[in-house]
């Protein structure tokens, strides 16, 4: 939908253009002026259809920056290749609306004193990036089994190679919506706001009572978490616990 949104607002951008090209209005304008009409034009129909803040700036700059990047002389080899990276590294990002950022140090410390009380078993990453969050505690935990999906397949690609000879870590490309959470005594998700919704519903219908989800930085909607560990970095991390019901207490929930 926000794609969509954005499509329709650079059109109607070019429409306008087109529309007082036409009319004669902008006949000798300069280059630079039709860009400038392109660009408000897109911004306002973006205003319009209620796209959020962010996509007005993307839309104020798309094509001033595009007729930059045309003067700049660069060989257009660089941008396919500079787009097929990103595409790499991004995949899905457009569908699932969750990019590529990594559990930092401090986080995984934190998981890793949440973790040491806990008798052994499996911890599942969903979206596990390169693996920031499992290869560490891998090496910490030797006698739990930590998974990992990961959609995009550069940061999977980048995950396993880094992760090789780690016998405790399983990397596994695909969409975790796609796969059952219920062997898990833990999952962990560093998503964003979007997701969370289908996420919480998907924990507490399948994983098992007692497991827990751990949500770094994104709440649950609708859900109080159980606790809430305040990790001592710069970004202030949250990282929200919901422990999983047994399945007689769940079903009032
Ligand atoms: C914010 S990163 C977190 C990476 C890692 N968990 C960490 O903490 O460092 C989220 C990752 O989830 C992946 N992702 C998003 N939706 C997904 C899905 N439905 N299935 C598999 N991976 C997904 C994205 O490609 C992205 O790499």
């Amino acid at each position: 939908m926000p794609l969509l949104k954005a499509l329709c607002a650079q059109l109607a951008g070019l429409a306008l253009v087109y529309g007082l090209l036409q009319a004669g209005s902008l006949a000798t304008a300069p280059a630079w002026m039709l860009v400038a009409v392109q660009a408000v034009g897109a911004c306002a129909t973006a205003m319009m259809l209620g796209s959020e803040r962010w996509w007005w700036l993307i839309h104020l700059m798309f094509t001033p920056l595009l007729l930059l990047a045309g003067q700049l002389g660069i060989a257009p080899g660089w941008y396919l290749g500079l787009f097929i990276l990103l595409s790499l590294v991004y995949w899905s990002t457009f569908r699932t609306r969750v990019p590529l950022f990594l559990s930092n140090r401090a986080t995984v410390d934190a998981v890793a004193a949440w973790l040491a009380d806990r008798p052994a078993g499996q911890l599942l990453d969903i979206g596990s990036g390169i693996a920031s969050m499992l290869r560490p505690l891998a090496r910490r935990f030797p006698g739990w089994c930590f998974v990992g999906i990961e959609s995009a397949p550069l940061p999977h690609l980048a995950a396993r190679l880094l992760g090789r000879g780690q016998e405790n870590l399983r990397l596994q490309r695909g969409d975790f919506f796609a796969r059952d959470w219920g062997d898990f005594a833990v999952v962990y998700a560093f998503l964003s706001p979007v997701p969370m919704q289908r996420v919480g519903e998907k924990a507490f219908a399948e994983m098992r009572g007692g497991s827990t989800l751990i949500s770094n930085s994104f709440a649950l909607p609708e859900r109080t978490p159980d606790r809430i560990i305040e990790v001592a970095d710069r970004r202030r991390t949250r990282l929200y616990c919901y422990t999983i019901p047994s399945r007689k207490t769940r079903k009032g929930r």
